[in-house]
């Protein structure tokens, strides 16, 4: 402890003053026996009086010093430390006399971990915070300022075209479009990343999620000309997972197995036991695609993360499709598994638990 910082609290006053007290009350019942009792003088009353008070006084003090100062001095450095956003680790610092004290001090520590920890959580949302709009504003750059260049070519004359005027709101309203979704799509993610949203487990029929999914993907998959096939399946299966989360994580794989694929390519969709657990089953989703690079395939659950913007952007990708597939799978406490070997096609397969 430095000079200063023990100048603050100098003479023990709270020790000093209940030391006076107690020396006044002995003094003064002392002179009141010593004079009913012991009929001395008065004056050898008052100087018995006063040197029984004096050394009331000096031990009184010696043991408030030895019982408070040390701890009171530590809480002073605590909640100094606390108003200065310093958060020190506080080992033995509580005695074993079990008091009032020592649950204080016990307490200050507490609080001033549990501020640490509030002070770091807010931290890392404000830094997320700004990292997420620094890359909105990026993503959104990108399909305003193509709206603004084909509105203002047809404003500067080329309305007069019919050709030109259809094909230039086509683009426009393909870009329109890719805003409505990296709205969608931001919304999700930054629900599922700062945890405000809630997975709501319950029940439900694998089947029937995946038979959709599939279902509303196929017109996407014919145009691309690629196949899209479930492979045997236990219709009678029941998971728990939040369906529509488990809906979104299967929307999200099965259409990036479609978009990057090859024409007269594949994505099957397989079902399977989980080796490592035997509650749980693996649903994997195989491509037969272009594949990711190996210094790339770390990357892909990375918000924004794509390999070739420009096929990602032209084939509506917003690179967070696989971040909310990696959010989504962690929030159920499930497994995310996914290979890829550059043209010959990428399989993701993610873990389920069963309802026995
Ligand atoms: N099945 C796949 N085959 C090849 N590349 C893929 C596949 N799935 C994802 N990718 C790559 O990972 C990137 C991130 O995927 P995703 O998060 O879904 O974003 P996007 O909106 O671009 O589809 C994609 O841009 C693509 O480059
Ligand atoms: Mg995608």
């Amino acid at each position: 402890m430095t000079a200063s910082k023990k100048k603050k609290i100098g003479l023990f006053k709270l020790g000093l003053r209940i030391a006076l007290y107690s020396s006044l009350v002995s003094g003064a019942s002392s002179f009141l026996v010593l004079i009913i009792f012991y009929n001395l003088s008065l004056l050898s009353t008052a100087l018995a009086a006063c040197a029984i008070a004096f050394l009331v006084l000096l031990i009184s003090y010696f043991f408030n010093y030895k019982l408070q100062y040390k701890r009171l001095e530590k809480l002073e450095e605590i909640s100094r430390n606390i108003s200065k956003k310093r958060f020190e680790e506080y080992q033995g610092i509580t005695t074993n006399y079990g008091d009032e004290v020592d649950y204080l001090v016990k307490h200050f520590v507490k609080s001033s971990r549990t501020i640490e920890r509030e002070i770091q959580r807010l931290n890392r949302i404000e830094n997320y915070r700004k990292e997420f709009i620094g890359d909105i504003s990026h993503e959104l750059k990108t399909p305003i300022f193509a709206i603004q260049g084909f509105v203002e070519t047809l404003l500067n004359g080329a309305l007069e075209d019919e050709e030109v005027n259809r094909e230039f709101l086509k683009k426009t309203m393909r870009n329109v479009n890719r805003l409505i979704y990296l709205t969608k799509d931001l919304m999700e993610i930054s629900k599922l990343e700062t945890g405000e949203l809630k997975s709501d487990i319950e029940p439900f029929y694998l089947y029937e999620v995946i038979h959709d999914v599939v279902d509303s993907l196929q017109h996407k998959a014919e145009r691309d000309d690629v196949k899209l096939k479930l492979k045997e399946f236990d219709k009678n299966l029941q998971v728990r997972g939040d369906k529509n989360q488990i809906k979104q994580v299967l929307i999200n794989l099965i259409e990036n197995g479609v978009k990057y694929n090859i024409k007269g390519g594949k994505v099957e969709i397989e079902l399977e036991q989980f080796k490592k657990d035997k509650n749980r089953v693996l649903l994997s989703i195989r491509d037969t695609g272009i594949g990711i690079d190996e210094s790339d395939l770390a990357r892909v659950t990375e918000r924004f993360f794509r390999v070739d913007k420009s096929r990602s952007r032209e084939r509506g990708g917003t690179g967070l499709g696989l971040a909310i597939v990696k959010h989504i799978i962690e929030a159920h406490r499930e497994q995310l598994y996914y290979e890829s070997k550059i043209n010959e096609g990428t399989i993701f397969k993610f873990t389920l638990r069963k309802v026995q």
